[in-house]
């Protein structure tokens, strides 16, 4: 049984900030394994399916604005609690309540822009990682 899956995101600020290389370095340095990854740009459909849970929030077309400013970088991560893991590692959405040495305490400058996405629970993970990842760009026996 593979270990549980989580959808990570890094961010349009992450990518602009060339923080791409130090947040992966943490993610692996908690014990992530990187199971599929890459750098899109999302149309504005695309940033709307993705967040079609939060499309009634006030903050929606702010959202997909931000989400659709620049490239991003989805990646599937894999280790055992996954997804309890990654949002400790990642810390609270709004990087003003976020734990001291967590990404976005370290690296996000508000609640909107907030460098890195996860996933919220397993089945979300799931289908959030078929979202950006046909079945043959998410690697099963990577060691
Ligand atoms: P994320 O984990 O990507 O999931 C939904 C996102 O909505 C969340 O991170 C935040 O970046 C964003 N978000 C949540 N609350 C607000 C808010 N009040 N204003 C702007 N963006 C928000």
């Amino acid at each position: 049984m593979a270990a549980e899956r989580t959808l990570a995101i890094l961010k349009p600020d992450c990518v602009r900030k060339d923080l791409i290389g130090e947040v992966t370095r943490r993610i692996q340095e908690a014990g992530f394994k990187i199971r599929a990854m890459k750098l899109v740009q999302l149309s504005r459909a695309e940033a709307e399916g993705f967040y079609a849970v939060h499309k009634e929030r006030p903050f929606f077309g702010e959202l997909v604005d931000f989400m659709t400013s620049g490239p991003c970088v989805p990646m599937v991560l894999e280790k055992e609690n996954a997804v309890a893991d990654y949002r400790t590692l990642i810390g609270a959405t709004d990087p003003e309540e976020a734990a001291e040495g967590t990404i976005r305490k370290l690296f996000a400058d508000n609640k909107g822009q907030n460098i890195a996405h996860g996933s919220d629970s397993i089945e979300n993970g799931r289908l959030e990682a078929n979202y950006f990842f046909p079945e043959f760009e998410i690697i099963n026996n990577g060691g």
